[in-house]
């Protein structure tokens, strides 16, 4: 996480702000985007200047390489404001990994940590009244790269621009979420892209999931495309089973995105004596344990709602409710895990990062 504090970034900052005709109170998420954005382009073999301007619309040739071949990746983040107005980030270092994985499945050059970080604090300065202090309160952010490059040839870009673009979040709770465990589609497979935050992964899962929302489920869990047996993860979220007093979680392979989220409530689980076991998850053990009533919990960890209790699920047809439960996981993680991120609590883990003013 050290960098060359010395590095050039160009800077225009916009004429006005948009922020007075935002109801923070009401807000839908991912929606309002702030004043300012961050681009870098890849040019020549190497990342220019990075520069934060105005958020507005970006030109590109209808024949960008984006557009016909998916070159595209991107990551979710969020800053946090405490009581004493300073501006936190949470395992940023994991997004910067993330990202760089995720471009070198996809053949886009990685993105410099010198660059990454100067040009995140600088934007995040710049709408540090877009931060609002109050637990649940945050700054979604989002970085991406896409291929900018004009041509048709089937082959990757020469030329790629990293952007970061930040919007306003408010805690939100999605409600009884009923899941179905996927037995016809798969999300990824062995040797495949389902480890990276691709593009196309997520343009994907559209069709089969409006397919189960047609059966009444708002989201699917995926399984393993080889045998649709284990579960893997969610769509946007990776997917945690209590059985007893016990958390089960699916390993990280090339199949499944390693969650910033799921890794922390792994560790705040080990530190709180929760016993927690990674290994494959039968959909034939939940659904036996749902049945002799020893599944006590589901829920799906990931940035944007930090953790997501799941009330029921579908299967070959059959439904499954959970019991509501007063000393939930859910609840109990999700508090710890906030309670760091907003610098509520001691973080023996290291894992919050400060925005220097
Ligand atoms: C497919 C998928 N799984 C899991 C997650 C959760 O990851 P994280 O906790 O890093 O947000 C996400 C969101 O980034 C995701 O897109």
């Amino acid at each position: 996480m050290k960098y060359d504090a010395s590095v050039e970034i160009d800077i225009v900052k916009a004429t006005s702000s948009k922020i007075d005709s935002v109801d923070f109170e009401n807000l839908k998420f991912g929606h309002i985007f702030t004043d300012h954005m961050m681009s870098c382009d890849y040019e020549d073999g190497e990342w220019k200047t990075p520069s934060i301007k105005p958020y507005g619309p970006i030109s590109l040739e209808p024949s960008a390489k984006v557009f016909h071949y998916g070159q595209a990746v991107f990551e979710g983040m969020k800053a946090y404001k405490d009581e004493e107005d300073k501006i936190w980030l949470f395992r940023p270092d994991e997004n910067l990994k993330r990202i760089n994985r995720s471009s070198e499945r996809m053949a886009i050059p990685a993105f410099p940590a010198e660059y990454f970080y100067p040009a995140l604090e600088e934007l995040l300065k710049l709408e540090k009244n877009w931060i609002k202090k109050g637990f649940g309160n945050s700054l979604y952010i989002r970085p991406f790269v896409i291929a900018t490059e004009a041509g048709v040839l089937a082959s990757p870009g020469s030329r790629y621009k990293f952007m970061i673009i930040c919007s306003p979040a408010k805690s939100y709770y999605t409600g009884k979420v009923r899941v179905k465990f996927s037995e016809k589609y798969s999300r990824a497979a062995d040797g495949g892209v389902g480890f990276a935050k691709a593009a196309g992964n997520y343009g994907a899962q559209f069709f089969p999931t409006n397919l189960a929302k047609e059966e009444g489920f708002q989201q699917i869990i995926w399984t393993d495309a080889n045998s649709h047996e284990f579960l893997e993860e969610a769509g946007t979220m990776n997917i945690f089973f209590r059985i007893n007093d016990t958390l089960v979680t699916a390993p990280i392979s090339d199949r499944i995105l390693d969650g910033v989220t799921r890794k922390s409530i792994l560790s705040l689980a080990e530190e709180n004596n929760v016993s927690a076991e990674v290994r494959r998850v039968p959909v034939k053990e939940i659904i036996a344990a749902a049945k002799d009533g020893s599944l006590k919990e589901i829920f799906g960890t990931g940035t944007a709602a930090v953790i997501n209790p799941i009330q029921g699920f579908g299967h070959q047809g059959e439904t499954f409710e959970l019991p509501n439960i007063e000393d939930s996981y859910a609840k109990l993680f999700k508090d710890k895990l906030m309670k760091i991120q907003y610098n509520l609590e001691e973080d023996p883990f290291g894992w919050r990062y400060l925005v220097k003013e």
